[in-house]
C-alpha cells in the first residue's frame, strides 16, 4: 500500500490519480474528503497537527508520498508516525533545503531532511525547482490587468510541471529498491525567464501579457495587501529576489532518467491550462 499526503495539492492530486490509474493499491491523504474524490484510490481523512490521524492513515503502509507544505513540526510527525507504523520507504518531495538560507522555507525543508536522514527508515529525496502550476496565481491579475507583476528581474528558471514531480514519485515509490538513499533534482527541460512566460501566455491567448518587473520588497508588500500570509509573502519575495540573482537557473535530466519520459515544456503546460487564464 502507497500513502500519498497532500492528496488534494499540486503534487500529491496527480501523484494519487497516476496510481490509481496504475491500479497501484493506493490510500490518499486529505483533511477535507470532498477534496479528493479519486477513482481507484482509497481516500483517508487526516491533519499533519493530529499525530492520531497520521498513525490511522499510515496502518498497512510500506511506503509514503510525502507532501506537505513542510512545516517542519508537522512533517517530522508523519515521519515519525511511519516510523511507528513500521513504512519501509518515505518519498519526501523537496526544494533547494539548506540550514544557511536566507529563506525560511529552505532551512525549514533541511530541518525535515535532517529528521529523516535519522528516522531509520529509508527514503529517496526529490529536490525541485520551482513549479509551472505556480503560474496559475497569476491567473486573476493577468484576467484583471492584462499583465502580472513580478521580482524576478530576468532570472532564468528550471521551472518543472509539477505533474513530472508526481510521475517521477509514483516511479519511486512503486519500486523504491533502486532509488533508497538517493537525491534527485527535478527540473523542466528547459530554463524560463518570467518574459518567457510572458511570450507564452501571449502566444496562447492571442493577446499580450506583460511582465511588470517590480523589486523583492515591493513585490512582498503587494503580496500582503493581497491578503498573502506574512512569512509566506517573505519567503516568496526572498525566493523570487534569489531567482533574480541566478539562484533557479538550474537544470537536470533526472525526471528523464527516472520516468523513462521527458518532462513537459512550458508551452505544454500552458496549453493544457489555458482555460484558467481566460
Ligand atoms: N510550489 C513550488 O514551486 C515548489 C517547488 C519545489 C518544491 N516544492 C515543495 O513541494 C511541497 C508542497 O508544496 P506545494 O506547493 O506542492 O503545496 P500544495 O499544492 O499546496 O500541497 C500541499 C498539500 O498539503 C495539504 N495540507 C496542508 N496543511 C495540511 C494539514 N494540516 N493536514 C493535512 N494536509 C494538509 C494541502 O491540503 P489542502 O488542499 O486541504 O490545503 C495540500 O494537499 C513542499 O515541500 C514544497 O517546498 C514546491
Amino acid at each position: 500500500m502507497i500513502l500519498v499526503t497532500g492528496a488534494s495539492g499540486k503534487v500529491g492530486s496527480e501523484a494519487a490519480r497516476l496510481l490509481g490509474a496504475e491500479q497501484q493499491p493506493t490510500r490518499a491523504l486529505v483533511r477535507d474528503a470532498s477534496r479528493a474524490p479519486l477513482a481507484g484510490v482509497e481516500t483517508v481523512t487526516g491533519d499533519f497537527d493530529r499525530p492520531d490521524t497520521l498513525d490511522a492513515a499510515m496502518r498497512g503502509v510500506e511506503t509514503v508520498i510525502l507532501v506537505s507544505p513542510a512545516v517542519p513540526a508537522q512533517e517530522i510527525a508523519v515521519i515519525a508516525g511511519a516510523v511507528r507504523q513500521g513504512v519501509q520507504h518515505i518519498v519526501k518531495i523537496t526544494s533547494k533545503a539548506s540550514a544557511d538560507s536566507p529563506v525560511e522555507r529552505r532551512r525549514g525543508q533541511a530541518q525535515i531532511e535532517e529528521y529523516l536522514l535519522a528516522a531509520g527508515v529509508s527514503y529517496t529525496l526529490l529536490r525541485a525547482n520551482a513549479y509551472m502550476q505556480n503560474i496559475l496565481a497569476l491567473a486573476p491579475m493577468i484576467k484583471q490587468s492584462g499583465g502580472f507583476v513580478m521580482s524576478a528581474g530576468d532570472g532564468q528558471v528550471g521551472m518543472i510541471d509539477a505533474r513530472d514531480v508526481a510521475a517521477t514519485a509514483v516511479k519511486v515509490a512503486v519500486s523504491p529498491e533502486a532509488h533508497v538513499g538517493r537525491t534527485y533534482w527535478l527540473t523542466g527541460p528547459d530554463l524560463i525567464t518570467y518574459d518567457d512566460v510572458a511570450k507564452e501566455l501571449s502566444d496562447a491567448l492571442g493577446r499580450t501579457v506583460e511582465y511588470r518587473r517590480t523589486t523583492p520588497a515591493e513585490h512582498r508588500a503587494a503580496m500582503l495587501q493581497a491578503g498573502v500570509p506574512e512569512s509566506v509573502a517573505t519567503s516568496n519575495a526572498q525566493a523570487f529576489g534569489l531567482i533574480a540573482e541566478g539562484d533557479a537557473a538550474w537544470l537536470s535530466g533526472e525526471v528523464a532518467s527516472v520516468t523513462g519520459t521527458a518532462p513537459r515544456p512550458l508551452r505544454t503546460f500552458i496549453a493544457d491550462h489555458v482555460a484558467a487564464f481566460t
